[in-house]
């Protein structure tokens, strides 16, 4: 078993390789009272009422799945179910699943009582290198994705990899989309190792360094940043355009999937710019599409300038890009032009 820290608000640790049912009981024991969250496909397929059966301070509550219980309306529910449950400030909520369950849960305990402890049990690849790591959380509305957010770190995170056994190739990929982002900002053997274990079956073979390394980056940068005053902005790589054509999408795409033809992007932009070497943008095409990973779209170039402008990441007129100079070297991109974002959409248009 392996420990990360992470210094935020509180420190605290991202196991690896624990059991979700050991966790869920030390966690039920250490508070009067628990609300855990789930969506129904962990609930049965990993049997979770047997487990919590005997913990009688626990209760259940089934979220919808993907991206649409990252609303309001469910977090009213979920608010509605604490109150139900009596949960207290000294009690606790446990999210387990994907991303979007993880944000929603770390979002819910953020907003009870002011604030409430969380543990995460992240279930999909996404979730385990990224979501639930670094305590951002949130949810969607109808303005843009995440806009509604609280920074609120959970207590603990737990990485049981039997989940991965259950997840589809097409989240496997759109997870490793984060993974290889990483390997382009920080970690260069990322991108060795994913180019000798070239399809979504080898990279499952060496799932646990990837989590591992790629964790290790993300904790490493929100130590030093918790709040993105400015460092933790090199995570966003990628996400400027990704998330312009996750929401164009209406969330029927993948956030990893998004975020790939976003990696595809910023690379071009850099290359427009700051001058990357037409090796490292090719680099990046390569390595996405060896997993099955979009690199290009056919979505019109105005509604996605619309949305990027509505983005988190822009802050007064300029939509804000991380670029990079070189493999490992990220670079703030502060006087991109509408010329320039017009021109490098032409080259990821097909
Ligand atoms: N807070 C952050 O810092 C941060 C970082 C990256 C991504 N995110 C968010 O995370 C979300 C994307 O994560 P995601 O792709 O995990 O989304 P998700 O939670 O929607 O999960 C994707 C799908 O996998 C299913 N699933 C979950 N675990 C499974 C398992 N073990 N086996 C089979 N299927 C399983 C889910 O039911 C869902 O259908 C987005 O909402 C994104 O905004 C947040
Ligand atoms: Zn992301």
């Amino acid at each position: 078993m392996k420990h990360i820290k992470v210094s935020a608000e509180h420190e605290y640790q991202v196991h690896l390789d624990v059991h979700f049912e050991g966790i869920l009981n030390d966690v039920s024991k250490s508070h009067n009272k628990v609300l855990i969250l789930a969506p129904e496909f962990i609930v049965s397929t990993y049997h979770l009422e047997q487990f919590l059966h005997p913990l009688e301070n626990a209760s259940l509550f089934v979220v919808p799945d993907g991206e649409h219980q990252k609303d309001i309306s469910i977090v009213e529910k979920i608010w509605q179910s604490m109150g139900e449950a009596g949960l207290t400030r000294s009690d606790a909520l446990i999210a387990i699943g994907g991303g979007a369950t993880t944000d929603l849960g770390g979002f819910a305990a953020a907003t009870w009582l002011r604030g409430i402890s969380w543990y995460a049990i992240p279930t999909t690849l996404a979730a385990m290198v990224d979501a639930s790591v670094g305590g951002k959380t949130g949810i969607n509305s109808q303005v843009g994705k995440n806009l509604i957010g609280s920074f609120h770190s959970p207590q603990g995170v737990y990485v049981d990899l039997r989940f991965l056994k259950t997840l589809s190739d097409r989240d496997f990929a759109a997870g490793l989309a984060e993974v290889i982002k990483v390997g382009f900002i920080r970690d260069t053997e990322i991108l060795n190792l994913l180019q000798s274990k070239n399809t979504v079956a080898l990279a499952r073979e060496i799932s646990e360094e990837l989590i591992y390394r790629s964790v290790a980056v993300k904790a490493d940068v929100v130590s030093q940043d918790f709040q993105e005053s400015r460092l933790r902005e090199i995570l966003n790589y990628g996400h400027t355009f990704g998330h312009a054509i996750e929401k164009y999408s209406h969330y029927e795409m993948r956030h990893g999937e998004a975020v790939s033809i976003g990696l595809v992007f910023a690379a071009e932009l850099a290359g427009r710019v700051i001058g990357l070497k037409s090796d490292v943008i090719d680099l990046h095409r390569s390595l996405l599409q060896q997993f099955d990973l979009p690199t290009s779209t056919h979505i019109p170039f105005p509604p996605l300038m619309e949305l990027m402008r509505s983005d988190k990441k822009s802050r007064g007129d300029s939509i804000r890009f991380i670029g990079l100079n070189s493999i490992g070297t990220p670079h703030w991109l502060e006087d991109v032009t509408s010329n320039d974002l017009e021109a490098t959409y032409e080259r990821i248009t097909s």
